[in-house]
This record gives structure tokens, sequence and C-alpha cells, in this order.
């Protein structure tokens, strides 16, 4: 089962999955383009589980633009390696995998997928940075929690939008990020290398009690 929206960044679709290690069944591994199949097929467990729904609600996603794409490998970083013409981006958890997709028009995607349980405020520390701890304090910790989900999402699908540019690990300090309470957050590289300028253009929403952000990035147009 396939549930699809559309947002300003492109199409999502988030699939079912089990959430179970058992191996995916041939019938659901047919219906994968060849080599998308074969290599679906090396995987095990809560992995292979994970690329299959992922790459089933990416190329639902695709479909809903109206286009096509054959097998969807990985690059040697682990994105998703999609055809010309054509951006996206995935994310799984536990239960359900999302794929975004939008025609390629200059915009990177990254799109991330978060649960709220179980909280684990100690990770504030390492994810967020002092503008953005600050930002929390004097939050009950319920409020706290949700707080940092946000920002460690955006920061999630930051990275991932980034790595066609950057291609290399972007640590969480290298960006701040401010969500409003409409859906949107600002967001400030700090890029450790001076890479850039990038034009950044962030979201986030609530699914099935889950938080869905995403965010594409260009370079800026101005520079
Ligand atoms: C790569 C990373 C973002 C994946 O996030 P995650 O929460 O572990 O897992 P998700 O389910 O959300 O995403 C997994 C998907 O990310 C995608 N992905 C993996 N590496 C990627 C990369 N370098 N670039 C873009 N997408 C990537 C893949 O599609 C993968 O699914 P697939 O292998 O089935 O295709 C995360 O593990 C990571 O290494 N983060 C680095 C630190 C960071 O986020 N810094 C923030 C800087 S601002």
């Amino acid at each position: 089962m396939v549930h699809q929206f559309a947002t300003p960044h492109g199409v999502v679709a988030a699939a079912r999955i089990p959430d179970a290690p058992d191996p995916v069944p041939d019938d659901v591994l047919e219906r994968l383009p060849g080599a998308e199949a074969d290599y679906a097929r090396t995987l095990r467990g809560y992995r292979q589980v994970q690329f299959v729904g992922g790459r089933i609600a990416l190329r639902h996603a695709v479909g809903q633009l109206g286009m096509k794409c054959g097998p969807v490998l990985s690059t040697p970083r682990g994105a998703p390696r999609l055809p010309a013409g054509l951006v996206g981006s995935v994310s799984h958890k536990r239960d359900l995998a999302i794929g975004m997709a939008a025609r390629d028009n200059g915009w990177t995607l990254g799109v991330d997928l978060e649960d709220f349980e179980p909280a684990r405020l100690s990770i504030a520390s390492r994810v967020l940075r002092p503008a953005e701890l600050a930002d929390l304090d004097g939050l009950p910790d319920a409020q706290r929690w949700i707080a940092i989900v946000q920002r460690f999402s955006l920061k999630e699908s930051i990275y991932k939008a980034l790595d066609p540019y950057l291609q290399r690990y972007v640590a969480f300090e290298e960006a701040e990020v401010r969500p409003d309470l409409q859906g949107s957050a600002e967001v400030a590289l700090h890029l450790a290398k001076g890479e850039g300028p990038f034009e950044v253009s962030s979201r986030y929403e609530w699914l099935w009690g889950r938080l869905l952000t995403s965010v594409r990035i260009r370079p800026r147009q101005d520079s």
C-alpha cells in the first residue's frame, strides 16, 4: 500500500513495510527492475526490507510525476542514483519507507523521517550548535524533545541534499536550523571547507505521528 502527496519540494510516496527482518518475498523482488532486484537479493534482514521499501516508494513518487525510471542503484556514497532529469531522496524507519522525487530544475533533494520514541534528550549536545541549544532553553522536556528531533531531522535532510555538491561527511555543527511554526525553517550553513554559497529551502510536517522533513538546495543564484 503506497500513499502519496505533493509538497512544494516534490512528490512524497510512503510505503508500509514489514517491521521484521524476514526475507522479501520473490514476487515483490520480481517487481523491481532487474539490476535493482539483483542488488536487493544481496542484502539481508532489515536492510533488504528497507532498501526494497525505499525503492518502491521512490519509484511510485517518480510515477506520480508522470515519469519512469529504470533500476535506481546507489552512488558510492550511498545516495540513490536517479537518471538525468530527476532528483530524489529516500528515508525509512521501522514500518515506513519514504521516497521523494521531483523533476530536476537545479535543486537537489533530501528527505528524512524520524520517530519521536524513545526520547533521547542527551543527543542535543551532539547534534545542535550553541545557538540552537540556547533556543531550547527553558522548554519542558516533551517540547524540548520535539524541538531536538525537528532540528536533527532537518540536518539529516540537509546532509542528503548537500551530498551531490560536497561529496564528503558533513558534521551536525555545519548547519544551524531554526524551525518556524508554519512548517519551514531558517537554515544557515557553516560549512567547514567554505563551500557554497547555497540557497536552502526546508520544510517539516507530521506524518502519522512521525516527523517528515525535506530540504532542497541549489547554488545561490546571485553569486
Ligand atoms: C546518511 C544519513 C543521512 C542517513 O540517514 P539515516 O537516518 O541513517 O537513514 P534514513 O533511513 O533516513 O536514510 C537512508 C537513506 O539515505 C540515503 N543516503 C545514504 N547516504 C546518502 C548520501 N551520502 N547522500 C544522500 N542520500 C544518502 C539512501 O537513500 C539511504 O537509503 P537506501 O540505502 O535504502 O537507498 C545518516 O546516516 C548520516 O550519516 N548522517 C551524517 C551526519 C549528518 O546527518 N550530518 C548533518 C549535517 S547538516
